[in-house]
């Protein structure tokens, strides 16, 4: 029987066994109501199949003939969405105010998980429907375009998650097309305007600056003093005709925000079925969660989840209820504590 912990001095957790009773336990026993920072799955996806494992490799795709079987994805329609509910509803219990919630899923059921995950979750706490190219373009004998994409439902439990904002690299393509123009010295850069929408009756972004107002309709960015600034330091582009812009050096931004197309393609020789991309895992987690924070993965396969969590420095909970995913974890964990110069500490649990 499992023990009640204190959450503070809490060690990582595998749980083997079926997920309701784990969640429930969690709940019950160990006192982590509210206390999950964050939580992705990616569950069955009603696929209708089944997907096999055996010695030397994992097949991605469902009912191949060969191997054992790692996990029956059979549970298909209004079963598989009240199997999907009743789980979120635990995990919503678990979460705490600031968390997050990422539910991977394919575009065949995703539309009717959406509408549990609003009823559960709330409209209010929808943050994004992300779409994430898997795979390399396929030539499908079917009727119909490559599936190259799934979907991750973003959701919060508040209105104030934790948001470590990543901003991802250009590309040197990205770099030639946005920043077009070459100053004296070599710089590639680009200009903005230097007012924006919405007009300020009184205040100083409003008034002339160099014998201009602000266009109608839009104030200046900046006051008039913090303007003359900028144009002193060589920042102001002033077109032919007198237009001021500013300058946007391309050596001066690390990156840019991270839209809702994500290119994180699934290992080509995974060690589990339907294995997740470890660096997708890591982009989730630094941006949803701090150091020493819980993750949750209740369908957590393969274990890509904790893995990353664990690179992270952020505590977990994994449950599955395939032996044969619980050996894959163990077997990753092993690895990478070479990598970390250090055993990953864990408690192993069966149900
Ligand atoms: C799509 S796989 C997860 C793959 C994982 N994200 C990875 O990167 O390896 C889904 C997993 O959910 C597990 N699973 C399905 N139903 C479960 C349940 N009721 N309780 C616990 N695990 C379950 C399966 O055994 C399977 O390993």
């Amino acid at each position: 029987m499992l023990k009640s912990v204190n959450p503070e001095s809490f060690i990582s957790k595998l749980i083997y066994g079926e997920n309701l009773a784990a969640l429930k336990t969690l709940l019950a026993d160990y006192g982590l109501r509210g206390k999950v920072a964050l939580v992705y799955i990616d569950p069955p996806f009603a696929t209708n199949g089944e997907f096999k494992i055996s010695k030397d490799r994992a097949n991605t795709v469902s009912m191949s003939n060969s191997g054992d079987i790692a996990y029956s994805d059979t549970l298909v329609g209004c079963g598989f969405l009240e199997f999907l509910r009743v789980r979120l509803i635990l995990l919503r219990e678990l979460m705490s105010e600031k968390s997050s919630i990422y539910l991977h899923i394919d575009n065949k059921i995703g539309h009717y998980v959406k509408i549990i995950m609003d009823e559960i979750f709330g409209r209010n706490n929808f943050r994004n429907d992300i779409t994430r190219v898997k795979c390399n373009p396929k030539n499908f004998d079917r009727r119909a375009y490559g599936n190259i994409k799934d979907m991750i439902l973003f959701y919060s439990k508040s209105q104030d998650p934790v948001w470590n904002n990543q901003e991802v690299p250009f590309s040197e393509d990205g770099v030639q097309r946005l920043f077009k123009k070459i100053d004296n010295n070599g710089r590639r850069y680009t200009t903005v305007p230097l007012h924006a929408p919405g007009e300020t009756v009184n205040g100083k972004t409003g008034q002339e600056w160099r014998g201009m107002k602000p266009p109608k309709g839009r104030h200046w960015r900046c006051s008039p003093e913090v303007l003359d600034a900028l144009d002193k330091d060589g920042l102001v582009e002033w077109s032919t005709n007198g237009v001021p812009r500013k300058k946007i050096f391309a050596d001066e931004r690390k990156g840019k925000k991270m839209q809702d197309i994500w290119d994180f393609k699934d290992p080509q020789y995974p060690s589990y079925p339907t294995e997740k991309n470890l660096d997708m895992l890591k982009f989730i987690i630094q941006t949803s969660s701090n150091e020493g924070d819980l993750v949750l993965d209740c369908f957590c396969g393969s274990g890509t989840t904790l893995l990353a969590a664990e690179e992270l420095s952020r505590r977990w909970i994994g449950i599955d209820s395939s032996e044969h995913a619980i050996r894959v974890v163990r077997k990753r964990l092993a690895e990478i504590s070479t990598g970390l110069c250090c055993e990953v500490e864990y408690d192993l649990i069966a149900f």
